[in-house]
């Protein structure tokens, strides 16, 4: 059966979310405690790291990352123009300079020759983001940043699961920072969580996350010892054990959940394989795995006689939603200020106006996909060129 609107995402939470919560707003103690501690666990030993520390947002644990890194008014972080505004947002508070490089048009994300042409003296850090899931070329950005000693954070805010050369992205770059946002593969509802290998960094980023604190509540609690001591300057941007029983009811159907994504897009692929005058699919690479938070294809404009908004809205009609990930930043009203434009970066400007996301969420049946190609087949015989 094909529902009546196909949406863009759909979030079931697993039946082990829903007890696990409940278990913990009983329990007496709903901020970070012991479920946040098995959170960070649990997602650690998935990503095949040893640290991890679980925060509010994958926003607040890239800021804090960079933070930490020393990033800093006169500094620079090359990232990519492509990606959700948290990426470039997050520089910006740091009082950095954010430093575009423009991407590879087939993966979407950042180019390392760009990468490497927009290094400076004051380069204090790359920032990748693997978009859709898609891990970015991790082998060509780590040879930079070990030549030039320069830190690789990763926005691994959309490849949760992913792999890279049989790797986890916390495993190929310095620090990895998932998002747990509710339209995310796994999710807390709200959350996030820097995950590494450096333990001394993790270990700054948990202190940090809770006020610069030497021991949280739960801690003393569990001590019997009220004292504290404030270490460093902190903020506010600790998970709660209320969205970490989310996280963790979520991560024992994970696997599950990840093969009904790849066998979506797979099915994607599939149909749409016969469209290629008409619509480019996502990258696929044998070595690397994605983790198909999203499914972007591209559409070949020039034998449409539609444009992209209204290749969307004729999908609307059909009762498909669709999306857009991204507009590039420098075309975002407040960003414009910064005086970029897409003459500086032709593959994204090419690219984004090409791109629509297609619904993909683990409880996409079939049919459904089927019904959402044969949509699209449609519109592309009514408006071909
Ligand atoms: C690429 C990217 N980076 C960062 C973020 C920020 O994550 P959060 O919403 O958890 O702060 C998002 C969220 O959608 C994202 O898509």
């Amino acid at each position: 059966m094909v529902r009546k609107k196909i949406p863009l995402y759909d979030l079931m939470l697993t039946p082990k979310a829903i007890r696990e919560t409940a278990r913990t707003l009983k329990s007496g103690w709903l901020t970070t405690g012991s479920k946040v501690a098995a959170f960070e666990k649990a997602v650690a030993k998935y990503a095949g790291v040893r640290y991890a520390a679980a925060v509010n947002s994958g926003s607040m644990g890239l800021f804090m990352a960079l933070k930490l890194l020393g990033v800093a008014p006169g500094k620079e972080v090359i990232t990519t123009p492509y990606s959700f505004v948290a990426t470039t947002e997050i520089i910006l508070h740091s009082g950095a300079r954010p430093v575009f490089a423009d991407i590879n048009p087939r993966t979407l994300n950042i180019d390392p020759v760009e990468v490497q042409r927009k290094l400076s003296s004051q380069t204090a850090c790359i920032l990748p983001v693997d978009i859709a899931g898609y891990p970015a070329d991790y082998k060509a950005l780590g040879d930079i940043c070990d030549r030039y000693k320069i830190p690789l954070i990763s926005d691994a805010c959309h490849s949760f699961g992913a792999r890279y050369h049989n790797k986890s992205i916390p495993q190929v770059a310095d620090a990895a920072v998932f998002s747990f946002h509710a339209t995310k593969n796994l999710t807390c509802g709200e959350g996030g969580m820097v995950v590494s290998r450096h333990k001394e960094f993790v270990r700054a980023v948990k202190v940090m996350s809770l006020h610069g604190m030497t021991a949280d509540a739960y801690q003393r609690k569990l001590k019997n010892r009220w004292e504290y001591d404030i270490v460093n300057l902190g903020m506010k941007a600790n998970l709660s054990d209320v969205h970490a029983s989310i996280g963790l009811g979520q991560l024992d159907a994970f696997d599950k959940n990840q093969k009904k994504r790849l066998a979506i897009a797979d099915r994607y692929i599939k149909n749409l394989s016969p469209l290629a005058e008409f619509l480019e699919l996502p990258p696929v690479e044998k070595s690397i795995q994605s983790a198909w938070h999203l499914f972007i294809i591209k559409l070949n404009l020039s034998r449409l006689k539609i444009d992209r908004d209204r290749f969307i809205e004729q999908m609307a009609l059909r009762k498909v939603e669709c999306g857009v990930h991204y507009k590039p930043i420098y075309d975002l009203s407040f960003y414009r200020k910064m005086g970029l434009t897409e003459q500086y970066f032709p593959n994204t400007a090419f690219a984004w106006r090409r791109v629509v996301t297609l619904p993909l969420f683990p409880d996409l049946k079939a049919v459904e996909v089927d019904y959402v190609c044969g949509v699209i087949r449609e519109i592309l015989k009514k408006y071909a060129k």
